[in-house]
């Protein structure tokens, strides 16, 4: 079955500080790369605090808003964009529950991670918000669009 890259719906994750400084990148990776997705956009970047309270601004009236900006901004973040039919909802649930105590094991925070402040990796929520959250992180430029060998096998 032929499927073209323009259709495709795509997500926008991110490894956050934690889960770079924890050596995280290739085992978070592979999960989606296994998966039968496809990477097509990646950089490693530090955003500014400003940049941060942008990425979380449905979340400016909580608590916790402004530790989670400055701890988004404390360093490197692995920015992405994965591409596949129904990678939104199915990279929500490749990462687990919002907080790692009640993700299950399987997930990438049930796995690898223990506490909601740092659950090392975040993903769109939506349609809408994975628009919006591609569009802040990258430049139309830094989406590659091609065709991998795999994914005549995967559809
Ligand atoms: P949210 O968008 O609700 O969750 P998710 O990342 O699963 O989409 O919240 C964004 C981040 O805010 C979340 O990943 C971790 C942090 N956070 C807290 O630190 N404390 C909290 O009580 C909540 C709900 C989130």
């Amino acid at each position: 079955q032929e499927v073209h890259a323009a259709e495709m719906e795509r997500t926008f994750i991110a490894i956050k500080p934690d889960g770079v400084q924890r050596g995280l990148i290739s085992e978070i990776v592979s999960r989606f790369e296994r998966k039968g997705f496809k990477l097509v956009a990646i950089k490693l970047v530090v955003p500014s605090k400003e940049f941060a309270q942008k990425h979380y601004h449905d979340l400016k009236e909580r608590p916790f808003f402004s530790g989670l900006c400055d701890f988004l901004s404390s360093g490197p973040v692995l920015a992405m964009v994965w591409e596949g039919e129904g990678v939104i909802k199915y990279g929500r649930k490749l990462i687990g529950a919002t907080d790692p105590a009640k993700s299950e094991p399987g997930t990438i925070r049930g796995d690898l991670a223990v506490v909601v402040g740092r659950n090392i990796i975040h993903g769109s929520d939506g349609p809408e918000t994975a628009k919006d959250e591609i569009a802040l992180w990258f430049t139309p430029k830094e989406l590659v669009s091609y065709t991998s060998n795999e994914e005549k096998w995967v559809y």
